[in-house]
């Protein structure tokens, strides 16, 4: 492997080459990277018909003692679900309540993980005619262990009008499995909606889990593209991702149904905390718009205009002034700077579809006219891209197998050098190699992303899919990084990111491979500076994937698996390293090697400093 180090061989890496692509998918927002417990806050998620399931809410109590349901009297104009609780027993009449009280709780999704110690903010809306004294705890997942506990209290005048109550509880014990339940032993009727209990421990004070969000940080994303993939699209366009639908305060978001992956969303993650996220991570937004295609149903080129106003508004609510209309509710939000959303694409993936190119035509032509500045993404290939039907970048998705994704390592080396250029937003090894996430997999998709390194001059950015699932609603496999209530880790190709977490804004050196006795090998260089004293560093990696005939058989005997781990100990990666118009610059050398030989890992690194 000969390495030409020499600055004027070098060439640049796009600033915002490697990002990250986050979908509302597996429960990786609600019930994940937004730190929210409780799920279906504000009893919409049965739909706007009552009565209606009230999932995952449960009731504490039989129908003696309390009687749950829905109606429509809710204070939010656009969600109009409220819970109705009617008491009947009461500890001072003959049907007296059980002890603890009747009421509801909340699991939040598969348990909340309540930490000692920990301070958690409650929002709640109450109404009542009566006297009420309701006691909201967490509590264990039976509702025996008392974690921390509020009491409500009013006379009948008290809350004879909605009214919202907050409060915070701080719990006295750990447990990942707890639950929100709202309890009295007092007959009447209550009524409930918008309940929320957040941890006040979060990512930058913004909303989202601490350890999910430093998983993401510690990858320096780039970009930061949201929030879908066929989230953004919906099976039906009555259940896309509608921007505007997700903004302003909390409580009057009416939520939607994720169509697209099978569950509720009460969309406290929004537009404005997607933007926000990008923010905190020091990463450009890429906006997945709408476009007027859901999975199976479009918008005609003739009826698109209302909605291509709608997405030139949400590029001001992002961009606008805050004396804007819409930069000024992002303004009422917290946030009166704009946000450097630069980046828009023009649908998910749906080339194929009738009216594409024609509602693409309108949006690009809409948005340009506005904010010329932005960066538009076509969904079709860059063949159909020309003068008359222009884009910025042009989206490619790689879903294949391992070996098929190690040869992509060579997809772009013949792709015309001219504008425009390719974004990668959604790739990975998927099928029997990558399982739920594995070792072969990973090392495919780096071989895949050097050869993006290579072919930086035609490949602006890059991010692999999906990034998150909850353990406990898996819809897709693999994915980059695995959580529960309070729980994560990452997989093998969450890990290899980290080998090229410096390379988007580094320099790249041409490497030559002189002889491989390997199946599939891949290598690059790349110098950057090192964050602490500045001085050039030298990274070079190595994508080895080495096949020996005789661990291809599957029906192993135990004489052939002893004879794999015979090899397996013998096996030595040799790599020759020449380093060639170094000049007179010191470098640090870093060399990691991670291998897998039919599913026998390798692993080894080596740390030097040259000097000239
Ligand atoms: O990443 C999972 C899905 O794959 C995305 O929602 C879609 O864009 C792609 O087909």
């Amino acid at each position: 492997l000969t390495v030409d180090a020499s600055l004027q061989n070098a060439r640049k890496i796009p600033d915002k080459m490697f990002g990250i692509f986050f979908e509302e998918i597996n429960h990786a927002g609600a019930g994940g990277l937004w730190a929210e417990l409780v799920s279906n806050r504000g009893f919409e998620a049965g739909g706007p018909n009552t009565p209606s399931n009230i999932d995952p809410w449960l009731i504490i109590g039989d129908e003696s003692s309390i009687i749950v349901g829905t109606d429509r009297t809710s204070c939010f104009a656009h969600n109009p679900i409220a819970l109705r609780m009617e008491v009947l027993c009461d500890s001072k009449r003959t049907n007296a309540c059980p002890s603890g009280g009747v009421g509801v709780y909340n699991p939040g999704y598969w348990g909340m993980n309540i930490e000692k110690g920990k301070v958690y903010k409650v929002s709640m809306h109450i109404r009542s005619s009566d006297a009420v004294s309701l006691t909201v705890s967490l509590t264990s997942s039976d509702g025996r262990q008392k974690l921390a506990a509020h009491t409500i209290t009013g006379s009948k005048k008290s809350f004879a009008k909605w009214t919202k109550i907050e409060f915070s509880l701080k719990s006295r014990q750990n447990n990942t499995n707890s639950r929100l339940q709202f309890t009295t032993s007092k007959s009447g009727v209550i009524w409930l909606d918008q309940v929320s209990v957040m941890p006040l421990d979060t990512y930058m004070g913004h909303g989202f889990r601490k350890d999910l969000s430093l998983m993401l940080a510690n990858l320096k994303p780039q970009f930061l593209k949201f929030p879908g993939g066929n989230y953004a699209m919906g099976n039906h366009l009555r259940n896309a991702f509608r921007w505007s639908e997700t903004v302003g305060p909390w409580e009057e978001r009416p939520g939607h149904f994720n169509d697209a992956w099978g569950y509720w969303t009460d969309d406290g993650l929004g537009f404005f905390e997607f933007l926000q996220l990008a923010e905190d991570l020091g990463a450009s937004p890429v906006w997945v718009v709408n476009d007027g295609a859901s999975l199976n149903e479009e918008v005609s080129t003739a009826t698109i205009a209302s909605l291509v106003k709608d997405v030139v508004d949400g590029i001001e609510f992002a961009r606008g002034g805050p004396k804007t209309p819409w930069g000024s509710v992002r303004a009422a939000m917290g946030h009166p700077e704009p946000f450097k959303l630069d980046y828009v694409s023009i649908g998910n993936q749906e080339c194929w579809m009738l009216y594409y190119r024609g509602n693409y035509q309108k949006f690009y032509s809409a948005i340009k006219a506005a904010y010329p500045e932005v960066n538009i993404i076509s969904s079709c290939d860059r063949s159909t891209i020309s003068p008359s039907n222009p884009a910025d970048l042009y989206d490619v998705r790689v879903y294949t197998s391992s070996s098929n994704m190690f040869s992509r390592t060579s997809m772009f080396d013949n792709t015309p050098r001219s504008a425009p250029k390719a974004i990668v937003s959604e790739y990975a090894v998927t099928g029997n190699d990558a399982g739920k996430g594995t070792l072969v997999a990973a090392l495919a998709e780096a071989a895949f992303l050097i050869g993006l390194e290579r072919n930086s001059d035609v490949v602006e950015m890059a991010s692999c899919a999906p990034l998150f699932v909850n353990d406990n609603d898996r819809r897709w496999s693999p994915d980059a990084i695995v959580f529960n209530s309070w729980q994560h880790y990452g997989c093998p190709n969450y890990w290899m990111l980290h080998f090229f977490k410096d390379s988007s804004g580094a320099a790249l050196h041409p490497t030559t491979i002189q002889i491989s006795d390997y199946d599939q090998l891949v290598a690059s260089a790349i110098t950057l500076q090192n964050a602490t004293d500045r001085s050039p560093y030298l990274r070079i990696k190595v994508i080895a994937i080495v096949q020996f005939p005789c661990f291809n058989n599957q029906k192993s005997s135990k004489y052939e698996i002893k004879e794999k781990q015979e090899w397996a100990r013998t096996l030595a990666i040799e790599i020759l390293l020449q380093v060639v118009n170094f000049g007179n610059r010191a470098v640090d050398l870093n060399i990691s090697v991670v291998g897998l030989a039919n599913g026998i890992k390798m692993s080894g690194s080596k740390q030097t400093v040259l000097t000239s």
